[in-house]
């Protein structure tokens, strides 16, 4: 009716789309997902996370022998995004899975597991059934979610809210970034205190509070995405090569550009380029490759190398200033992202490739928010 169209226009204010909306909105809602829970309460006190709805099960969680994380489709790639964190503050190994997965395989899970459920709704059913599963063996489960009362915050034992406040477009986009950050709380929570990472922890939770104006830059990229969409807008396909941290950015990446923009997409580990993927490479398709600085930069910049030998036609994305530490003498395509600590790069670094996901759809003239097929939250197996 006219009346529902005029309270969308309004609850979308001055976007045309709720995914453009989200994504714009991403510097305040991860600002409402830290809100009260980052403690840095005079010089001598150390810097901390406080998540009060976990805080009587730390030490449960400390002592189990495996952190499983659970969730589906962009749910999934935000816990992929925060596994090494959680993996180097916790010093417990972290196992990763898709919930449809692991109810088909019926995996094993012990008394002795935590099992984290990663889900915005709350109310995905694969993941739904998965958390029955880890119920019926034992296991301490965790939700995080974005829906208060959703069934995965009441069936869990204990869990963090993601408040990044309601998402309405089916590309889920700032759920995906407040959920690598309160996976990366949920790392400072599970590791405490201890000298020997002081310094570490001291400089992720500065980052933390740094983040929303890392987004706001970065969102400063629309045009120059909107320009890149342009010319991919009739590509079949496009390939995103990243690893380390952001081997979840190349995922979700590709994600996005599948799910609304209606084109092949498909994210690759890098470091599994010479088992197959390279096979595809030549002049026409084009490939997004992620080498933001950190400890697999080098690596990256040898992948760099050997696309440029085969022609390929790269679009990399890189630190700021580093334009010409990665385009090697190639005539390649840059996209400068500003820095941040390493673990918190992925939410920085999304954001363009969301932005070029939407701009696809926009100009490719697919349905931005509801794209066939697909439902905000799939509640059917
Ligand atoms: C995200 O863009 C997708 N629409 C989809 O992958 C989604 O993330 C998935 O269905 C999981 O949903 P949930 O987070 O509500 O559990």
């Amino acid at each position: 009716s006219i009346l529902e169209m005029e309270v969308e226009q309004i609850n979308k204010g001055k976007y045309e789309h709720y995914m453009q909306k989200e994504i714009h909105e991403q510097p305040e809602s991860l600002t409402t997902t830290m809100r009260g829970r980052l403690i840095r309460s005079g010089s001598s006190k150390p810097k901390t996370v406080l998540l009060g709805g976990l805080k009587d099960h730390l030490k449960t969680i400390r002592r189990s022998r495996r952190i499983l994380v659970i969730g589906c489709g962009t749910s999934y790639n935000a816990a992929l995004a925060a596994r090494p964190i959680l993996e180097e503050l916790s010093g417990v190994p972290v196992t990763m899975e898709i919930a449809s997965d692991l109810v088909d395989r019926q995996g094993p899970i012990y008394r002795e597991d935590t099992a984290v459920f990663v889900s915005q709704s709350g109310e995905t059913a694969d993941t739904l059934q998965a958390l029955e599963y880890a119920l019926e063996n034992g296991a301490m489960c965790v939700g995080i979610t974005n829906t208060v009362g959703s069934a995965i915050a009441r069936n869990t034992h204990c869990g963090v809210h993601i408040n990044a406040g309601c998402e309405i477009g089916v590309a889920s986009t700032k759920a995906y970034t407040s959920q690598i950050v309160v996976m990366a709380m949920l790392a400072l929570a599970i590791g405490g205190d201890t000298i020997s990472n002081q310094a570490r922890r001291d400089a992720i939770i500065d980052g933390l509070y740094d983040l929303p104006n890392k987004v706001r830059e970065v969102l400063k990229l629309d045009q120059e995405m909107k320009d890149l969409a342009q010319l991919l807008v009739a590509e079949q396909s496009l390939l995103v090569f990243g690893r380390g941290y952001n081997y979840a950015t190349s995922l979700e990446g590709a994600l996005k550009v599948k799910e609304v923009a209606l084109m092949h997409s498909e994210g690759i580990l890098a470091g599994e380029m010479k088992h197959g993927p390279l096979a595809l490479v030549d002049e026409n398709l084009p490939i997004v490759v992620i080498a933001t600085r950190d400890s697999c930069f080098s690596k990256q910049q040898s992948v760099i190398q050997q696309l440029n030998a085969r022609k390929g036609r790269l679009v990399v994305m890189c630190s700021k200033g580093d334009a010409a530490s990665v385009s090697l003498g190639g005539s390649c395509r840059v996209i400068e992202v500003p820095q941040v600590e390493d673990c918190l790069q992925p939410v920085v670094n999304i954001v363009p490739l969301q932005l070029l996901a939407y701009h696809l759809t926009v100009l490719r003239g697919f349905n931005v928010d509801q794209p066939r097929n697909l439902a905000k939250s799939v509640t059917t197996q």
